[in-house]
């Protein structure tokens, strides 16, 4: 059977770190690419520690990683804009007002380097010489080289075969009281890309944290024994640290979402989440107190518009946990 053949945005991040790692274990997809954003961290780190997870892998030799967008399209070019004071400004010696992931993965230093291609521009030609509708994109960061990518190639949305991509919140949301970080960072991009006509999944925070994992779940992971199991083991351990700072009842529970690994298992198997709506959906981009928010039309019959995604409310835990396990035990005995 031929695998799914995916390119992977990330900005990586711990979560996009687990997710990487779920897809270069092979079994499940064909990872054509990665290309990296400004994000979690700002370009340069996002990029050097995607890089320590595919040499880490020991995928060095196959899967490229392409350097992309340093900065968001219109949301740090306001003085005043809360996003302004993220990403890491460019100046040395500037202060860095906050960064959510620390710098580098806890991972050995890499040789490795960004391919010279820009991510924009291999994304475009990439996508424009394969047999349309024959690739998909999972997108786990702010939506800067995707937006930028469409707007210089008009027909590149119509030639992919859909987008998943991870971001946004209906309920739940973490950047500000309206929205979620990945939407929140680059809004404009964001709305771009879910006006483009592509085919297009949405899986926020309302699902991502139905499929938290626990501190013993991550030590069953680790028991798998190999150094993928133990790395994404120590991962959702280091994420359980974090996630206990800020919120009480995640403490309690000892677990934590790991959104973009969620993405990567409904672009494979739709059926980890659950709740979704065939919905009409555009980002807040009027820079008031909702700016970035995803705006969800749930008003029925009187909806003018036709729906421009599915977006998820909600997810099988088990299910996700299991298919988790399973893909790094599956791994862990080929090895
Ligand atoms: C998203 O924002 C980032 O911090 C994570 O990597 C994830 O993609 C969650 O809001
Ligand atoms: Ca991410």
């Amino acid at each position: 059977m031929t695998k799914p053949k995916i390119i992977m945005d990330v900005d990586t991040g711990t979560d996009d770190a687990v997710a990487l790692t779920l897809a270069m274990l092979g079994g499940e997809v064909e990872l054509l690419g990665v290309t990296t954003v400004n994000g979690n961290l700002e370009l340069k780190l996002t990029t050097d520690n995607t890089l320590r997870v595919v040499d880490y892998c020991g995928k060095g030799d196959q899967v490229k990683v392409y350097s992309g967008c340093e900065y968001p399209l219109v949301s740090t070019l306001s003085p005043t804009s809360a996003q302004s004071l993220h990403p890491i400004p460019k100046r040395e010696g500037t202060k860095v007002a906050f960064a959510m992931h620390g710098d580098h993965l806890p991972l050995p230093e890499t040789n490795l380097k960004p391919q010279a291609k820009g991510a924009v521009l291999w994304l475009i030609e990439t996508i424009m010489a394969a047999e349309p509708g024959s690739i998909s994109i999972v997108a786990l960061g702010p939506l800067t080289n995707i937006a930028t990518a469409m707007r210089a190639e008009p027909s590149f949305a119509s030639r992919l075969k859909e987008i998943v991509l991870m971001g946004g919140g209906d309920r739940v949301c973490n950047a500000s009281p309206a929205a979620e970080f990945n939407i929140w960072t680059d809004p404009e991009a964001a709305e771009i890309v879910l006006q483009s006509g592509c085919k297009l999944s949405i899986i926020p925070l309302d699902a991502t944290h139905e499929a938290e994992i626990s501190a013993s779940e991550a030590d069953e992971l680790a028991a798998i024994g190999s150094k993928e199991a133990r790395f994404v083991a120590d991962v959702i351990r280091g994420r359980i640290g974090g996630y206990s700072l800020r919120d009480p009842d995640l403490a309690a529970r000892q677990a934590a979402p790991l959104h973009d690994a969620l993405a990567l298992c409904y672009l494979l198997h739709p059926e980890c989440v659950s709740k979704k709506l065939e919905a009409v959906c555009h980002v807040d981009i009027s820079g008031g107190r909702a700016y970035g928010r995803t705006v969800v039309d749930r008003r029925a019959n009187l909806v003018s518009e036709a729906p421009n995604c599915t977006f998820a409310l909600g997810a099988d835990r088990e299910w996700f946990l299991q298919w988790m396990s399973g893909l790094l035990k599956q791994a862990a005995l080929g090895s």
